[in-house]
């Protein structure tokens, strides 16, 4: 794209408007919160939010703001049975209801009854947690339709997290989007890591367009330290055995789906040259259920995994600080890069509709 799509004030703020405050996005998984109380908040656009587990045993969500004063409420994430607002203590169930107020017996147009958090627009997906503050937004079930029918057979909603993290990056969040859609620099820039198990010639991509999200499917050579089937699945068959999805669910939600693990950003713009990264890592079941050392498994990929994401760091940083100089000019894009193509096309039409 052109340089100045990465540093334009004029087009960060139409994403805001166009993308950020109406699209799905991901905020995490939904098996990170199991029980009743548990919570974690993340924002989106503008809006910060606390997904919760409810007391129907639902995950829902709500706008992180008191309904009083209007201060954000909770930040983090944990177990809760009550939502207390720490600037002058109104109470919410996990429901969002408001349920205690001190010293609003002599406000006349105080009716408790009638107040709780606002609702914000949440559905779970294959274990993923999507969020919008469009009421108009198509269910996610319909819109990555054509996604579900490629991931099927991972049953991915069965994974278990075992980390999530938060970092701040300084770059543009398109850049680290980009990045992460194209396996061309794997042999590159993750030489010492994933780019040694990764054949780059054997990368396919789906034969049809799709209007959320685009895909390529990988292999991982059966050396890899990480990404193949174990054992004990027996969902997987084939080929399929070695064969990682990667979808990119526009705007911001990525990730590696693989046969034993996958592992996923959810990106949010902070400005112009930072992106808030959401970073997670889950684990296929049965390779959870036949680690001997469970501690030891989780530490090992999470640590690989990490070394991963600071190699990119360096790449997207750079990008950031190439894409800002007087002569940069985007040159033509490699086969590998195909999605990349697709991303663009897909920001044309939101940014101009
Ligand atoms: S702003 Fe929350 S109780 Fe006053
Ligand atoms: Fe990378």
């Amino acid at each position: 794209m052109p340089p100045g799509m990465y540093h334009d004030p004029g087009i960060a703020a139409l994403e805001q408007d166009r993308i950020f405050r109406r699209d799905w996005q991901c905020a995490g998984r939904a098996e990170s919160i199991p029980d009743k109380g548990d919570w974690f908040s993340w924002q989106i656009a503008d809006q910060p939010v606390l997904v919760v587990r409810d007391s129907k045993g639902a995950v829902r969500a709500h706008a992180n703001v008191c309904r009083h004063r209007m201060t954000r409420l909770m930040e983090g994430q944990g177990n809760c049975r009550r939502i207390v607002c720490p600037y002058h203590a109104w109470t919410y169930d996990i429901d969002g209801k408001l349920v205690a107020a001190r010293h609003m017996e002599r406000s006349q147009a105080f009716d408790a009854g009638g107040i709780a958090l606002a609702p914000v627009r949440c559905e779970v997906w294959h274990g993923w947690i999507y969020l919008t503050l469009d009421p108009q937004a198509r269910p996610v079930a319909e819109l990555l339709a054509p996604l579900g029918a490629i991931v099927a057979d991972y049953h991915m909603e069965d994974y278990v997290e075992v980390l999530r993290q938060d970092h701040l990056w300084d770059t543009n969040w398109k850049l680290l989007t980009e990045n992460f859609m194209e396996g061309y620099h794997l042999p590159v820039t993750h030489r010492k890591t994933v780019g040694a198990y990764f054949p780059a010639e054997e990368t396919e991509f789906g034969k049809e367009d799709h209007e959320a999200f685009t895909y390529q499917l990988f292999q991982k050579t059966t050396d890899a330290p990480i990404g193949t089937a174990h054992a004990d699945n027996t969902r997987l068959t084939g080929r399929w055995r070695t064969t990682s999805v990667m979808p990119t669910v526009f705007p911001g939600h990525m990730y590696v789906l693989a046969p034993d693990h996958l592992w996923y950003l959810s990106l949010q713009p902070r400005g112009i040259g930072q992106v808030a990264i959401r970073y997670g890592v889950a684990f296929a079941p049965e390779r959870l259920a036949a680690a001997n050392d469970r501690e030891r498994l989780i530490k090992d990929a999470t640590d690989f995994l990490w070394d991963v994401n600071l190699e990119d760091r360096d790449v997207v940083e750079a990008l950031f600080a190439g894409t800002a100089s007087p002569l940069a000019e985007p040159g033509p894009l490699s086969w590998l890069e195909k999605e990349n193509h697709d991303f663009a096309g897909w920001l044309a039409r939101r940014l101009t509709a």
